[in-house]
């Protein structure tokens, strides 16, 4: 694979200005009911809607160029290849990542993190080092380095937050030491909508000499990410809430890293040799991508990376804070209605508890008005106990969201009230 990819520097804005209306007509999902009711769908953060030409593009695959990747000779191989390759370059161009086999398919970010912490963490964790990470990070980004921290005897140290859900970044800063050697951290949290200064904690973290991971699953929906300007050396995301399918996303990290990196899995598609005495493995980046990829899949997210690519990241990010604030405002109305994170820098994520209704009746009876919401812990259990609270009821925006969507919300929240009296 050529390595000879120079960043890219395309406008990533589209041309045509965002225009709510229009862009809801392009997600079919949108246009049915839930319970006799029109669908308001306020679960973004746990995965988004996919636009009509995201689910073409999915059923293209298998109606028309259905066949395994890198293997066969005939037409449709060649043709899925195309396309499976093709969507890899996309995902590059959207995270402007210097070089094409730096961009490693996953199943989602949860493997991403996994990938690092098991292929880079665990060969090179040694007893007495250090991993940083954020006390919000969602369980994908704690989980993973404590398993690598079991198996080397290094040691998890965790960044406290504040009140408002924000980083401590002086206790960061003071966390920071040469047993420091990786430093991994959450881009957006999804529990609490913080968005982290991720260029700030790179920086610091390699003055340190620490490696850097970010998880991205709940920032590239919502805003241009550029790997090179945030200097990171490791960076995951999803498709799935990306608007993109479920079951693919990518890793993108250094050459030099990936290369000097174990394979995370074994299997076909990840060798160049195999013999009983050994095995050498493939080149970047299907080193780290063993058995049939999920080629459909790959494809979709192609289809979805068009999609972002040719919004306008400028009025969608406009739409997006203005469906914050005004949420902020008038859930803050709500009498009884606690919310948790209320950091100055946050993406479009309300999470927060109604007097003493437990999350789940409460999104139990939402639902009943057409209203989808999460409830529960949001795979981020420390959030929850550092807020004191088993749990939190969560809206989370996606592009197509609108105040009137949020109105239903608040009345529903409302009626859900007057239920329990
Ligand atoms: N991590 C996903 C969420 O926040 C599932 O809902």
């Amino acid at each position: 694979m050529s390595t000879a990819h120079t960043p890219d520097t395309q406008p990533r804005t589209g041309v045509t200005p965002f225009d709510v209306q229009a862009l809801r007509e392009q997600f079919p999902i949108l246009h049915r009911e839930v319970h006799g009711k029109p669908l308001v769908y306020l679960d973004n953060a746990a995965t988004a809607q996919k636009p009509q030409s995201v689910i073409d593009a999915v059923n293209r695959c298998y109606t028309q160029s259905n066949a395994n990747v890198h293997r066969g000779l005939h037409a449709l191989s060649e043709e899925a290849t195309e396309a499976y390759e093709g969507a890899r370059d996309k995902v590059r161009q959207l995270i402007n990542a210097p070089a094409l086999e730096e961009v490693i398919y996953v199943r989602g970010t949860t493997e991403g993190m996994n990938l690092v912490a098991q292929a880079y963490g665990r060969s090179t964790l040694k007893p007495g080092d250090e991993v940083l990470i954020t006390h919000m990070e969602h369980h994908s980004g704690i989980v993973p380095w404590q398993l690598a921290c079991e198996q080397t005897g290094a040691t998890l140290r965790v960044i406290p937050i504040n009140d408002r859900g924000e980083l401590i970044l002086e206790e960061f800063e003071k966390l920071l030491s040469e047993r420091t050697k990786i430093v991994s951290c959450v881009h957006v949290s999804n529990a609490l909508g913080t968005v982290n200064p991720v260029e700030h904690i790179v920086a610091k973290a390699k003055e340190a000499g620490a490696v850097t991971v970010i998880d991205g699953a709940q920032a590239v929906p919502h805003m241009p990410v550029d790997v090179q300007r945030i200097g990171c050396d490791f960076y995951t995301f999803s498709a799935h809430k990306a608007y993109g399918p479920t079951g693919i996303g990518a890793l993108w990290g250094r050459t030099e890293l990936l290369e000097s990196m174990p394979p995370y899995q074994g299997g076909g598609e990840m060798i160049d040799r195999v013999t009983f005495e050994g095995t050498t493995y493939n080149e970047l980046p299907y080193k780290f991508e063993a058995g049939t990829p999920n080629v459909a899949g790959g494809i979709g997210f192609g289809a979805a990376v068009d999609f972002l690519r040719g919004l306008d990241y400028e009025g969608m990010m406009a739409h997006e804070k203005a469906l914050l604030d005004y949420g902020t405002e008038v859930l803050g109305e709500v009498e009884g209605l606690r919310l948790i994170g209320t950091a100055e820098h946050k993406a479009g994520v309300l999470s927060f508890v109604l007097e003493d209704i437990h999350p789940h009746d409460l999104g139990t009876l939402i639902d009943r008005y057409g209203i989808a919401i999460r409830t529960g812990h949001h795979c981020a259990q420390p959030v929850m106990d550092r807020y004191g609270v088993p749990a939190t009821a969560r809206a989370s925006f996606g592009l197509y969201n609108t105040r009137e969507e949020i109105d239903a919300l608040v009345e529903g929240l409302a009626k859900v009230r007057k239920i329990f009296g």
